[in-house]
């Protein structure tokens, strides 16, 4: 794999040198023209959803009243898969956009490269390292180099309620897992759907983020997910973990499979659906679906992995650009950093602000959670990078992993076996 790596790097590395180089002959041909600064920056990102839309136009507003214009690259597929498969043939092809919405360890490899643009100047000037948590500094640079800005920090371990059908079938808040499970029964048995989810790889793997800590705790996720331990990956408890996993199984609809997040989300909020298991950007459906956390939904940490969080924080990487273009993504950098924009736009995104300082008083009940928690599980070590989200290992190890969950969630593997095919992938992926 690591040779697999090299050589990519390597092919991006000829290629876009040779075309960057090309570019720079051309411009020394027309130099005398070539002085006109870009006021556009063009953003590749996945964010399709209506939440997702609706707190990227709070960015877009933000550069248009600073009179810069926006050339809009979407494509479509949470966690960010599809975005990163764009990215690397627009790479290849020597024509990367100014700025890419990014997770974790796919920055490091792009960092790896050497075709990202350094935001030292902004960063001293605005004291970034005074304000971003060394959590997502780890990632937003490269060898003390700035790379990435980063605009929010998620937490995948969060369930998603209609409050309205609990209450109808008096079920409370699930804290432990057999309540979790006593109260999905109860949703099946009234003939509604218990579990909105949607059968795609990235979103399967989310939720196994909260089975591996709600089944072995917060030292087992760890030791499987960060520090990827053969072992404890091929252990008994990680037999349970995916027997927990084809529990949860047993209570999605028969219409699962390929279902997008956003309509999983959507059958929370309109009663067809008891809970969905997702990360904090689900909190923008139900807010741009006019929902009250509290009133019209409920919010809470995946039973038995309260006090620990699962996070991912989106960034967005910036390129190596023209020189005409590097004012315009400069100020986009500051642009997303800086306090009031970090507020504004996380009120929207369902994520908490990615900077220490922010105060939470404009923040719903949900958000004030989210930074509470944050702060708690960062205090006291558990707050750890979620693999299905880029935060736990690169995505060699990630890819291998949502092979694995997503074929046993199918019925592909039994318990026992996907076990031993999560810790067989895992090693060759590192290998
Ligand atoms: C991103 C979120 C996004 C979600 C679904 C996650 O990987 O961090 O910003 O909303 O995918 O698209």
């Amino acid at each position: 794999m690591k040779i697999k790596i090299v050589s990519l790097m390597l092919a991006l590395l000829l290629v876009g040198t040779s075309i960057f180089a090309g570019g720079a002959q051309d411009q020394g041909q027309d130099d005398s023209m070539m002085e006109k600064v870009s006021n556009n920056v063009e953003v590749l990102h996945w964010w399709t959803s209506g939440g997702e839309a609706a707190a990227l136009n709070v960015l877009k507003e933000d550069l248009e009243k600073k009179g810069i214009s926006w050339t809009d690259s979407p494509v479509a597929g949470g966690g960010g898969e599809g975005a990163m498969t764009v990215l690397k043939s627009r790479a290849v092809a020597g024509n990367p956009p100014v700025a890419v919405q990014m997770l974790g360890f796919d920055i490091i490899d792009w960092a790896e490269l050497g075709l990202l643009a350094n935001l030292n100047d902004v960063a001293e000037k605005e004291n970034w390292d005074a304000v971003i948590p060394d959590a997502l500094k780890g990632f937003s640079k490269y060898n003390g180099v700035w790379v990435a800005a980063p605009v929010n920090i998620h937490s995948t371990n969060w369930v998603w309620a209609n409050k309205k059908m609990l209450d109808d079938l008096g079920i409370s808040i699930p804290e432990t897992w057999d309540e979790f499970v006593m109260a999905l029964e109860k949703v099946k048995a009234s003939g509604k759907i218990a579990l909105a989810h949607g059968g795609q790889a990235w979103q399967d793997a989310t939720v196994f983020d909260s089975i591996v800590i709600s089944t072995g705790g917060p030292e087992f996720y760890k030791k499987t997910m960060i520090d990827l331990d053969d072992a404890a990956l091929r252990s008994d408890m990680m037999v349970e973990a995916f027997k927990r996993m084809a529990v949860l199984r047993s209570f999605v609809d028969d219409n699962f499979s390929g279902r997008d997040w956003n309509l999983a989300s959507s059958m929370v909020i309109e009663g067809q659906a008891a809970f969905q298991i997702m990360g904090d950007w689900a909190k923008g459906e139900f807010k741009n679906a006019g929902q009250v956390p509290g009133e019209d939904f409920v919010a809470f940490r995946f039973p038995e992995t309260q006090g620990t969080v699962t996070f991912n924080a989106d960034q967005f990487v910036m390129f190596n650009v023209d020189e005409s273009q590097q004012a315009a993504q400069k100020e986009l950098a500051s642009s997303i950093v800086a306090p009031g924009f970090q507020i504004a736009f996380n009120l929207v995104k369902g994520s908490v602000p990615a900077r220490t300082d922010i105060s939470d008083a404009e923040f719903d009940i949900v958000g004030k959670k989210g930074m509470k928690d944050l702060a708690e599980a960062s205090a006291n070590g558990t707050l750890f990078g979620s693999m299905a989200h880029g935060h736990g290992a690169p995505a060699s190890v990630k890819n291998a992993l949502y092979d694995v969950v997503t074929s046993h969630f199918n019925g592909m593997y039994t318990s026992e076996e996907a076990a031993a095919e999560l810790a067989d992938a895992i090693k060759s992926a590192q290998m």
